[in-house]
């Protein structure tokens, strides 16, 4: 062969080779499949990580109404501090202080609050101190300032007013602060004015500029990390601390609802859940109560989806032990609370639960329709005490959806602990409307579980995929490759979007400084915040999420990473209000993958947008300091003539996840 030959040949042979690798995919346009659900791609609140209280709860003191077990804890006191209880203004926070005459006029009686790893506050902005207070023995006054105990100023404080405190009873005092400056670190500090004594409860600190301006508000910038989600669903309170370490410290709802000062505190499970990452003032103040969630809720157009107790206190921490539980006799009480929140959230304002809704602000319903029982239960100690909620639940509002869990884990585990199989088969028995599920796994699992809903049983229940996440072989951080993997798995739901009706990824959010689990989806400290890629991905799926299914197949098989499929797994869905195809596709090889998407039903050339994730570094994530490292790429792809229908060609680089959005 001469040596032209020999090159044509070689260029042949690779282009050929390329021809070969492509993996071709048909998409069928002409007919839509399964809806898929708006309450598809949800979310899950749990207060982990100080998540609420040092998080999306804007206050900014910590142990505001002195309940904590230790009185004072987050607070210094100096001179002369009391702290009493008689004649208190709040009968369920019965705890104040009180500051007295420290004996010499050079002396102070005050006190100094940490806040939550420090008091963020920032420059320009207003804060709203309030306090309840009497000044028993005829006029006093206190002053309040913002400090920065690190300054090199001449003064510590930065801001400051001083409050008159006129009435010997109990009144509430508030003034607004704008700081000069921004400090994530500052702290709140009060003296006492004069020698005349003052008593002060629920000392406040909050920002004016909450998310919708709401006095007992949220974070701004948190709130609307989530608003920006575009959840369908919204889970809260939990996770485990529905069930408490024990069923005193269990969540109660009606506990978090009326006035915010008379909200009883109780221990945060994850206080003491890890003692590798151990944070003694983890307790909930329940200002962000049901309320609080009902309202959030609205307000980022979620359908919201409370669980609440079954009457187990958490399984993990008391197995089989029953006298941990409570008895088969004694849950009306639980009953009841499953009923009455189903009045609190949507009864007419003339009912007892709807009237206390009413007198926070909020007569119209709030249209609830789900609600969980049990959080993530397992074994008959669950299914028998399921029953008698379900019975009263439907007897009384049988429209709404009662969902059940699966347990722990996502299948049978081989030392028989949880039996997943065995959840399921008590879910259909008990008709539950679905069933959630939660896995927390690995690379391995993410990648070889693609197929995971195409042979679920379409006759029962639906499921709720309600807790999952990539946790990597010994990586457990909020690095690419796990969201990449994340979204390669989440195909499997939208294929599945007949059964696969709710999802949300766990757990939400985690102050920088106070974490006990990762990874999250929200970091933030006290001034700002960063979203993860794993956030990215649920945001890509959430904005991008189609009203059906469309078949989307290679070699007529399901793309999930099957034999010969390359690492690929992709699904398709057919937007009905805006007339588009969207193709999601993710390569989990370490290769590029040329892809062509045949659309059959289509014709014709058109210009798609294209929305990508892609990165080298497997292990890189998004930080405080580089919070936009790794963020979805806006692009465009033209879609060419085919043979009888529309082709797009394209080449998938390593590790990547990518969205086509192509008008019909
Ligand atoms: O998301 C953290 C915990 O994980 C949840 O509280 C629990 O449901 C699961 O085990």
């Amino acid at each position: 062969m001469n040596k032209k030959l020999l090159i044509c040949a070689y260029v042949l042979s690779i282009a050929l080779a390329s021809v070969a690798q492509t993996n071709v995919m048909e998409v069928n346009t002409k007919k839509p499949g399964a809806p898929i659900q708006p309450t598809m791609y949800g979310i899950f609140f749990e207060d982990i990580n100080y998540a609420a209280d040092g998080g999306l709860y804007g206050e900014l003191v910590k142990n505001r109404s002195f309940e904590f077990p230790q009185h004072l804890m987050g607070w210094q006191a100096f001179g002369c501090v009391d702290v009493e209880d008689d004649n208190a203004p709040f009968e369920r926070c019965p705890h104040y202080v009180v500051l007295s005459d420290p004996g010499h006029r050079d002396r102070r009686t005050g006190l100094v609050n940490e806040g939550y790893f420090g008091i963020g506050v920032e420059k320009g902005e207003a804060y709203r101190f309030s306090v309840w207070a009497k000044a028993p023995k005829g006029d006093a006054a206190i002053r309040v300032q913002l400090i920065d105990e690190s300054s090199m100023e001449e003064r510590q404080e930065f801001v400051e007013q001083e409050i008159a405190i006129t009435s010997s009873d109990w009144k509430k005092y508030s003034v607004k602060i704008t700081s000069p400056k921004t400090d994530k670190h500052a702290k709140l500090r009060i003296f006492l004015k004069g020698t005349n004594s003052v008593a002060l409860e629920h000392i406040s600190l909050f920002p004016v500029n909450t998310f919708k301006n709401r006095e007992n508000g949220m974070r701004r910038d948190l709130a609307q990390a989530l608003a920006e989600l575009k959840p369908g669903i919204f889970r809260f309170p939990g996770g485990c601390i529905v069930e408490g370490t024990d069923l005193d410290t269990r969540y109660q709802w009606k506990n978090t609802v009326g006035p915010v000062e008379n909200r009883p505190l109780n221990q945060n499970r994850w206080e003491h859940t890890f003692d590798h990452r151990y944070f003694p003032d983890y307790n909930q103040s329940y200002g962000l109560g049901f309320f609080e969630f009902f309202q959030l809720a609205e307000d980022i157009g979620a359908e919201p989806l409370p669980i609440l107790s079954v009457g187990l206190a958490c399984q993990f921490q008391n197995w089989d032990d029953e006298s941990a539980h409570v008895k088969m006799n004694d849950l009306q009480p639980y009953i009841d609370d499953c009923l009455d929140l189903i009045e609190f959230a949507n009864g007419p304002v003339t009912s007892k639960w709807g009237k206390v809704r009413a007198d926070m602000g909020h007569p119209a319903p709030f249209n609830m329709k789900y609600i969980g029982v049990g959080n993530e239960q397992w074994g008959e100690f669950y299914y028998e005490r399921l029953k008698p909620f379900v019975a009263a639940i439907r007897a009384r509002y049988p429209d709404i959806k009662i969902v059940g869990s699966s347990g722990p884990m996502p299948d049978d585990q081989p030392d028989n602990t949880y039996r997943f199989e065995d959840g399921w088969k008590a879910m259909r028995a008990l008709k539950a409307d679905l069933v959630d599920e939660h896995y927390y796994r690995d690379e391995e699992w993410f990648l070889t579980n693609g197929l995971r809903y195409d042979s679920y049983d379409r006759k029962g229940p639906k499921v709720f995929a309600g807790e999952y996440a990539c946790h990597g072989k010994g990586k457990k951080w909020n690095h690419y490759e796990a969201a990449v993997l994340e979204a390669a798995f989440m195909t499997s739901f939208e294929r599945n979007a007949d059964i696969v009706q709710m999802t949300s990824p766990a757990p939400l959010f985690a102050h920088i400084d106070g974490w006990q689990w990762r990874p999250d989806q929200i970091w933030y400290d006290n001034t700002d915040m960063f979203k993860t890629v794993s956030y990215y991905v649920q945001q890509l799926y959430a904005t991008n999420a189609g009203t059906n299914v469309l078949s989307l197949t290679m070699d007529k098989k399901p793309v999930a990473n099957q034999a010969g499929q390359n690492g690929l797994f992709a699904s398709a869905a057919y937007d009905g209000k805006t007339d588009e195809v969207i193709i999601k596709i993710a390569n989990t090889s370490k290769v590029q993958q040329p892809v062509s998407f045949i659309l059959t039903g289509m014709k014709g050339t058109r210009t798609a947008q294209t929305l990508t994730l892609c990165h080298q570094g497997m292990d890189d994530e998004n930080t405080i300091f580089q919070p936009e490292r790794i963020i979805p790429q806006k692009g465009t792809i033209r879609v060419d003539e085919g043979k009888g229908s529309s082709l797009l060609l394209d080449d998938m680089p390593p590790m990547s996840f990518r969205i086509y959005r192509i008008r019909k």
